[in-house]
């Protein structure tokens, strides 16, 4: 008696079998959490935070391997807004050493390399646009004329003192922005030229006498470094002051502008409060004379016989 195993195999019906679809496997049939697909933002950013850590062990770790000098930057953040991130921190960043690497160029790498919400001010990069003071190594400085080499490690970044902190090293300038306004600062003479293309020359001497507070870039380091503006919210402020007094000294201007801008100075919250500390002439990234100019703006104001504080 002959079985179907003793048979001779058809090569048509071999054929046939091997030509078939084979059935689908679903390799994963029964999935224990239903996967929905979708991420939140909270686990996205999650992960996203997990990863630029590691990213930035394993940079350290490449850069230690590979005998690359290094600098530490220690880096205050603080976001208002993103839960787990309310409770001021700091984050530390082993960023490669160049020369003429200055605190700006550290804190841009950091952003591109390790951790790209990491949020700070600058633009011109060359001490033009005052957008970059920060509070580096315990003084007012701007991140982009200070550097690194300069500096004891590690260098801790934060932003600016008696500000408030908007997020990591960018702080509201409302407020000074505010102070610098209150002392109109424009020019603004008595009299009119006849025709308004008319030059209104000034001369060498008296240019002379307000180039230096012309320096300005209205950073706000001043005015951060102020022990005195720290006390007093409505105290104009070094930077303020400053600018009043180059217009004061503009003779361009004429008597009565004059005096009435000295009343502006001369008021309870302006010059008389400085106490000559010269926190801000020490820190000004411009080496303006900030102090000197609050005080010959007392001096003037007394000469007015205008009342003071
Ligand atoms: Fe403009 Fe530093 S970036 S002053």
């Amino acid at each position: 008696m002959s079985t179907d195993s003793d048979a001779e195999p058809d090569p048509q019906a071999a054929a046939d079998v091997e030509t078939e679809t084979p059935p689908a496997t679903d390799t994963n049939p029964e999935p224990s959490v239903p996967d929905t697909g979708e991420e939140s933002h909270q686990e996205r950013r999650l992960r996203e935070k997990g990863q630029r850590a590691t990213a930035r062990e394993e940079q350290a770790a490449d850069a230690a391997a590979e005998d690359v000098e290094t600098v530490e930057i220690l880096v205050y953040r603080y976001d208002p807004e993103v839960e787990g991130k309310t409770t001021p921190r700091f984050d530390a960043f082993h960023v490669p050493l160049e020369e003429g690497m200055t605190v700006l160029d550290a804190l841009i790498y950091a952003r591109d390399e390790f951790d790209s919400s990491l949020t700070f001010r600058h633009s011109c990069r060359q001490g033009v646009c005052g957008s970059d003071a920060l509070f580096v190594n315990g003084s007012q400085r701007l991140g982009c004329q200070t550097q690194i080499s300069d500096l004891d490690v590690p260098v801790q970044i934060e932003p600016l003192p008696h500000q408030e902190v908007v997020k990591d090293l960018v702080v509201d300038m409302q407020h000074f922005y505010e102070q610098m306004d209150a002392v109109e600062p424009y020019f603004d003479p008595d009299e009119e030229p006849e025709d308004a293309l008319d030059e209104q020359r000034q001369t060498r001497e008296n240019r002379e006498k307000i180039k230096l507070s012309t320096r300005c870039i209205q950073c706000g380091a001043c005015t951060s470094s102020c022990n005195v503006a720290a006390g007093d919210n409505q105290y104009l402020g070094p930077a303020a002051i400053n600018k009043a007094y180059r217009f004061v000294m503009d003779n361009r201007e004429g008597e009565d502008r004059r005096k009435e801008r000295l009343e502006i100075v001369e008021q309870e919250h302006g010059v008389w409060r400085c106490q000559t500390q010269f926190s801000c002439t020490e820190v000004c990234p411009k080496d303006i004379p900030l102090t000197e100019h609050i005080q010959e703006l007392k001096r003037e104001a007394i000469k007015e016989d205008i009342k003071f504080w």
